[in-house]
């Protein structure tokens, strides 16, 4: 059988974990999709930065678009963030008939719905495990095994960054900064660490679970925001006092009438007693609640780069597979916009 291409855009802390598992699990996942993986080319900004030697100089480029337009390549896999240059790098793989397999909750929260269009006309496959929750399969559950089933809420940690300020700022009295610091050398921030703390990327998360769970849109301007930059030690140490935690919440629901929908992220007292006090350092947590399945807990580690790296493993498997089957995967199912409110109904 012939190599399947994949093209990797980005190498930071995620796309190396990325390029190396390909490495290192080649022969189980030539097994699993039934033919070997090629990696047709890296590309990155600046070569001399590269994390991990060990990479065939000749893979790596600086030619982002001219890599992700390669006709020869199966699968792009995007780890670049962020709107531009991600989006039209997005396009030009679609348009040369690749499929997509990316990271980027920015990008799918602003535009997705563009994105899936794209996909569904070229044919080929978007996948984005990896956009929400890191390592823990949460979209596809969602997306494909809640399919039969109604969900009407998704409550959770969905950013590894925070919980772990949070955590350290709790558990060793540690400052915000020190805390921060330790997130960003242990590669759990983003790469500006202000879509964490602002809240921004648990927002984008809230509205891509939101757009799936509900069989809605959402976008990143529909979801209410607050960060924890408002959040002090004395905040956290009066919530101990009364027998509870803070912790950075994600929380999307369907309202009562089934006619509008809520997303809205913000800093909440959590009672010790419920299982999400319990999530320490930058694991993620999100529940699910749904009519028949009743209440789901999804846990597992948030961020990170092998975590993170292992969802999108297997969205390439998947995209891999679909591809030698000449087929595609489930893309967005039909949907209705409904209306959304910021706070909830009234
Ligand atoms: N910065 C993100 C987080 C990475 O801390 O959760 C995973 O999306």
């Amino acid at each position: 059988t012939r190599p399947l291409k994949v093209a990797l855009l980005g190498c930071g802390v995620v796309g190396t974990q990325v390029a190396r598992l390909m490495t290192v699990h080649a022969e189980d996942l030539a097994a699993r999709i039934g033919a070997p993986l090629e990696l047709a080319g890296i590309a990155v900004r600046r070569p001399d930065k590269l994390r991990e030697g060990g990479f065939d100089p000749a893979l790596i480029t600086t030619d982002a678009a001219a890599l992700a337009a390669r006709e020869d390549v199966d699968v792009v896999v995007e780890m670049i963030g962020g709107i531009e240059p991600a989006r039209s790098l997005i396009t030009a793989a679609f348009e040369h008939g690749a499929s997509v397999v990316t990271a980027n909750k920015a990008l799918l929260a602003e535009d997705g719905p563009a994105l899936y269009a794209q996909a569904e006309k070229y044919g080929a496959d978007l996948y984005y495990e990896a956009a929400v929750a890191g390592a823990i399969p949460l979209l596809r559950p969602l997306r494909e095994s809640l399919a039969g089933d109604k969900v009407n809420r998704v409550l959770g940690i969905v950013n590894g960054t925070t919980n772990f300020i949070l955590d350290r700022m709790e558990s060793s009295g540690a400052g915000y900064g020190e805390a921060l610091q330790e997130a960003t050398a242990l590669g759990y921030a983003e790469a500006d660490p202000t879509a964490d703390v602002e809240g921004f990327d648990a927002a984008a998360k809230a509205a891509i679970l939101a757009g799936i769970a509900f069989h809605t849109r959402v976008r990143l301007d529909d979801v209410h925001r607050e960060g924890l930059t408002e959040v002090s030690a004395a905040d956290i140490a009066s919530a101990r006092r009364m027998g509870c935690t803070v912790k950075l919440l994600a929380i999307c629901e369907r309202a009562a009438d089934g006619r509008s929908v809520t997303a809205r992220v913000h800093p909440a007292m959590i009672p010790l007693t419920h299982p999400l006090a319990s999530v320490r350092e930058a694991y993620n947590a999100v529940f699910v609640e749904a009519d028949a399945a009743g209440q789901l807990m999804f846990y597992g580690p948030g961020a990170g780069g092998a975590p993170t790296a292992s969802a999108v493993l297997g969205d390439l498997v998947a995209a891999c597979r679909n591809k030698l089957a000449g087929a595609r995967g489930p893309g967005e199912s039909a949907y209705t916009q409904l209306p959304v409110s910021p706070m909830g109904e009234v």
